[in-house]
């Protein structure tokens, strides 16, 4: 097959971990005779100092132009200390995920066996744990109409009817292809546009007969991924309470660095951990290429490469087994790998397989 893929690496540990994504790309692209062409292009603040502008034009058509998008991570301390910055590098992924329409981001939530003990979680309530997040990505109060003055200010959580539509079809097809349950989590005892989403869901269930659905406010979804996640298979949620909570299910991994995520919508679809661009670690070969590895896998598996996504994912957990590990996974007394061995330890992995 061939794919044009574009590659932002952005800010922090971007770069670090991008390197080790195409790495693997490349070894697959080589082992069943596929041809990827990667097209740089700057975001974040790191656009901001070339060019004054998070996500420029002639990034948005390189973008555009391709078949899919490998994002690493954007952020910079220098801007979230300075509240008189005009621009900042979050604008720049509100713009990307605004004009690409990415209003579904997918983030799953799995386990791997051999980390349980690396959550704050108990063992026992984990092991098995395997559902996925989908979060509206381009409405709600990240993009309503906002206000600031010095005594008042305000977000406007807004959803239109085909924007709830749309991301909730996505749900119920996800689960159509899982496990065939649906949670809609939301806060209609008290939100308007929650009671929105949930007379919409409840018109859309007889389309989906084979499908369980259940509703569930966001506080009480809060306590219940901690405290009973195998409940869950889909969960759909609003842009603000799936941030939230996708930060919150990533204790269930056992470390931010091995969650990936997928976004699509109405242009070309991206790819990028979940996790955001750890400034201080930046070229210190500390930071997880996993999370972006296993972004690269859906990016393919997205196009069908079923085998291949598999094979990252098979090299992925032998490298956790072998305890190949970054740090912040790494057993006590446990050998300390970096960005750069645990890349291509899995590299090599897929290569003699
Ligand atoms: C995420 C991040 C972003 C968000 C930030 C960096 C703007 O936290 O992708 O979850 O809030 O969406
Ligand atoms: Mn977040």
């Amino acid at each position: 097959m061939n794919l044009q893929i574009a590659i932002l690496s952005g800010d922090g540990i971007g770069p670090e971990i991008m390197r080790q994504g195409l790495a693997v790309l490349q070894v697959i692209a080589d082992k069943y005779h596929h041809h990827f062409t990667f097209k740089e292009a700057i975001c974040g603040a790191h656009a901001i100092r070339e060019v004054g502008d998070p996500f420029p034009e002639q990034t948005f058509q390189t973008c555009l132009n391709a078949d899919a998008v490998l994002f690493a991570a954007v952020g910079d301390p220098i801007f979230d200390n300075d509240p008189t910055a005009k621009v900042r590098p979050e604008q720049g992924l509100l713009a990307m995920r605004k004009q690409l329409g990415l209003f579904a981001n997918i983030r799953p939530v799995a386990t791997f066996d051999c980390l349980l003990h690396k959550s704050p979680l108990k063992e026992d309530i984990i092991k098995g744990a395997d559902f996925i997040v989908i979060r509206e990505l381009t409405g709600g109060m990240y993009f309503g109409e906002k206000y600031q003055d010095n005594d008042k200010a305000y977000d406007t959580d807004i959803y239109t009817r085909p924007e709830i539509e749309r991301i909730l079809k996505v749900a119920f097809d996800y689960a159509m292809k899982r496990n065939k349950h649906v949670t809609v989590v939301d806060k209609a005892n008290i939100l308007a546009s929650s009671r929105l989403w949930r007379q919409i869901a409840k018109e859309m269930e007889p389309l989906y007969p084979e499908v369980t659905t259940d509703y569930m406010f966001v506080d009480n979804a809060a306590m219940r991924v901690l405290t009973e996640p195998r409940f869950f298979d889909v969960i759909v949620t609003e842009n603000t309470f799936g941030d939230i909570l996708t930060d919150e299910t990533s204790c269930i991994t056992g470390s931010m660095g091995l969650q990936p995520s997928s976004s699509i919508g109405e242009h070309t679809p991206l790819f990028e951990p979940v996790h955001g661009s750890w400034p201080q670690a930046a070229g210190k070969n500390v930071a997880n290429p996993i999370a972006q590895i296993l972004s690269a896998a859906m990016l393919l598996e997205h196009f069908g490469l079923y085998d291949e996504g598999k094979l990252i994912r098979q090299a992925v957990d032998a490298s956790l087994e072998a305890n190949v590990r970054t740090p912040e996974i790494q057993v006590e007394g446990g050998e300390q790998y970096g960005t750069e061995e645990v890349g291509s330890w899995i590299a090599d992995w897929i290569l003699d397989h």
